[in-house]
């Protein structure tokens, strides 16, 4: 429970289609919880998915799996929103916005009124709108409610650098800011190779013919990920069920990771009003605090005008409502 003692590690993840589903098949293998819950306003689709789940026990770490109800959020360490429409081939996030956002008040409202003490993770999109208005709506601290922000998008990016410079993924440090969506913000500043700046590791490789075009390329590719796989398959659900277990387990572990989860901003990088992916200190608190990294101008401009665009939404939404 929050800031308390745990006995048992319990993840409520609500929406068991595609990411749902795949986020509880990957957190059971982690060994991460020990109780996991799934919710679905499809009664029959839900209780088929725990029973698919289950049926794999005798292979996970020890975790107990079922379909429940709202009564779960009671004593949940993490209540992971995954429910609403899903972004359909050419539909840009923002358009799903009106739809998602009387789902999401809907479920955090029964959250707040079972007196829920966990950490909401929202992840349905537009997340970033999402989680601020589920800020606003729970009147829980800053940090109890938090997106999954640009947690897939940094791994894309370093997976695309990872391949560029023939360098292992797990010697890329690099984040994606801002919305996760269109108008993200590459943060090349913060990218380094083994702890060597890209632009100096750059010079020292000199295996790229036009580095500068390169960066515009695997900046549009990661930009663009969600809509060819989209394109490709009807859903994401692999790479983002893996983000979202690296997110809860920093909760449950308590384990102060830094991940550009989406968070309110109340001032950092300037900006108020917005819920959007930054540097930020993952515990079992949810966002602890917020790292301000010494952006480029170029990147504080862009991702000025993400905040910008962000907040338009989140008018948008709140004068229709
Ligand atoms: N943030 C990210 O990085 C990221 C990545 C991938 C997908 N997403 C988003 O996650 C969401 C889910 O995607 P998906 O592919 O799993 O969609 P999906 O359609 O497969 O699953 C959504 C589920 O939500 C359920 N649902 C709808 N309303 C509900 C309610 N009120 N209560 C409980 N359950 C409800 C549906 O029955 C369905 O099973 C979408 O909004 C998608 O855009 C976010």
């Amino acid at each position: 429970m929050h800031n308390a003692q745990w006995k048992t590690r319990k993840v409520v993840i609500v929406g068991a289609g595609a990411v749902g589903s795949t986020f509880a098949y990957t957190l059971a293998q982690s060994g991460l919880a020990d109780e996991i819950v799934l919710l679905d306003v499809n009664q029959e689709m839900v209780k088929g998915q725990a029973l698919d789940l289950s049926h794999g026990l005798a292979y996970y770490p020890n975790v107990e799996i079922s379909a429940g109800d709202s009564h779960d959020y009671r004593d949940a360490h993490v209540i992971v929103i995954t429910a609403g429409a899903k972004q359909q081939s050419g539909q840009s996030r923002l358009d799903l916005l009106q739809r998602n956002a009387a789902i999401i008040e809907d479920i955090v409202d029964n959250i707040v009124a079972q007196g829920s003490e966990g950490i909401i993770v929202l992840v349905s999109n537009p997340v970033d709108v999402l989680t601020y208005l589920a800020h606003l709506r729970t009147s829980w601290e800053r940090g109890r409610v938090i997106g999954s922000g640009t947690v897939l998008d940094s791994a894309r990016f370093r997976y695309l650098l990872s391949k560029q410079c023939g360098v292992d993924v797990h010697n890329v440090h690099a984040y994606v800011l801002g919305e996760h969506g269109d108008s993200q913000v590459a943060a090349w500043s913060m990218t380094h190779l083994a702890g060597v700046p890209i632009n100096e590791y750059c010079e020292q490789c000199g295996g790229c013919d036009g580095w500068g075009r390169l960066q515009r390329e695997i900046e549009e590719a990661v930009r663009r990920s969600a809509y060819h796989i989209i394109e490709y398959k009807g859903a994401t659900n692999y790479a983002v069920g893996l983000a979202l277990v690296r997110i809860v387990g920093a909760i449950l572990r308590n384990e102060r990771s830094v991940l550009t989860v989406s968070v309110p901003l109340e001032g950092e990088y300037g900006l108020n009003n917005v819920s959007m992916g930054v540097p930020s200190i993952v515990s079992q608190n949810g966002v602890e605090s917020i790292i301000e990294a010494n952006l480029s101008p170029r990147e504080e401009k862009a991702l000025i005008a993400s905040a910008k665009i962000l907040q338009e939404s989140i008018k948008e939404v709140s004068r229709l409502r």
